[in-house]
């Protein structure tokens, strides 16, 4: 079994892969946390590790007060590190849950993300495995995200077939670095849904027009997220809704029931 607080050491050094890898993902979150449009943005992090990724970039980053992030870990010894470290941050809006990722009802209430971090699995789990969760990850996001993966690149290199299986499933790549003398990767890749706008003033509780309110309904069994009570693809009559930003709005999408697992299960059988 894989000492997974031990792997961390490997951040210590910066001149090491890990840590130029870790500036890049930063990179990636700093400006995919950027790119959501107003209003709360849900971050997911999953086999979050100690968090050095999410902690590093979000004090002080402008979107920091509407960020609510979620970081699930297994080992309870990374799960305390990064909870001790959020905390000595002043993160109150960071979540650390000592949780299977694979069992997407740990996390239910945290979808649908914004932005979503899968770096350090790729290298851990199957190839098929890999697949299925490319294929998962649009159930996992809200239009418009953005999902950060890492991926090595030993032989056989397995990033153009990665890739491809995102570009499959409505991503469109924003990145894709692979440093000349470096064996790990790490790229963003954005959903090709468009963006919704999700401000105080266009959510269904407090809609700019009252006339134009939608009736919540109730959450479907299972489900806990937020949106799951909001009415998705319904609008009201007439042109759609822009708002002032000139987004379609009100548009949040609920997890879908396929996310029920997530197929990255994989992790916690080969590394756990
Ligand atoms: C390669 S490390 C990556 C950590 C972090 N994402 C990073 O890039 O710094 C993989 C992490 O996944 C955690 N892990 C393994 N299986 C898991 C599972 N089923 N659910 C949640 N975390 C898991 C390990 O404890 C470890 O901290």
């Amino acid at each position: 079994m894989k000492d997974w607080l031990a792997w961390h050491a490997g951040y210590d050094d910066p001149s090491s892969s890990l840590s130029v890898r870790l500036r890049l993902v930063r990179e990636h979150l700093s400006r995919a946390l950027e790119a959501v449009p107003p209003g709360p943005v849900r971050l997911l992090s999953l086999c979050a590790g100690q968090g050095h990724d999410v902690l590093g970039v979000l004090p002080g980053h402008p979107r920091e007060p509407d960020v609510s992030a979620v970081l699930v870990e297994q080992d309870p010894r990374n799960a305390a590190l990064a909870r001790q470290r959020a905390e000595l941050a002043g993160l109150a809006q960071v979540e650390v849950r000592e949780a299977d990722a694979a069992r997407v009802a740990g996390y239910a209430d945290a979808l649908p993300a914004d932005v979503l971090l899968l770096c350090g699995i790729f290298g851990n789990v199957s190839d098929p495995d890999i697949r299925r969760t490319a294929q998962a990850a649009p159930a996992l996001c809200a239009a418009g995200a953005t999902v950060i993966w890492t991926r090595h690149r030993r032989a056989p290199d397995l990033t153009p077939r990665i890739r491809a299986w995102f570009a499959g499933s409505g991503f469109e790549e924003v990145a894709f670095d692979s440093p000349d003398n470096q064996a790990r990767t790490s790229a963003a890749w954005r959903s090709r849904r468009p963006p919704r706008c999700r401000t105080a003033r266009c959510l269904p509780s407090a809609p700019p027009d009252s006339s134009q309110r939608r009736p919540a309904r109730p959450a479907a069994p299972g489900r806990t997220g937020s949106g799951a009570g909001l009415v998705p693809g319904r609008q009201p009559p007439g042109p759609p809704r822009r708002c002032r930003w000139g987004m379609p709005d009100n548009e949040r999408e609920a997890p879908r029931a396929g996310a029920a697992r997530w197929p990255g299960a994989g992790v916690a059988a080969r590394a756990g």
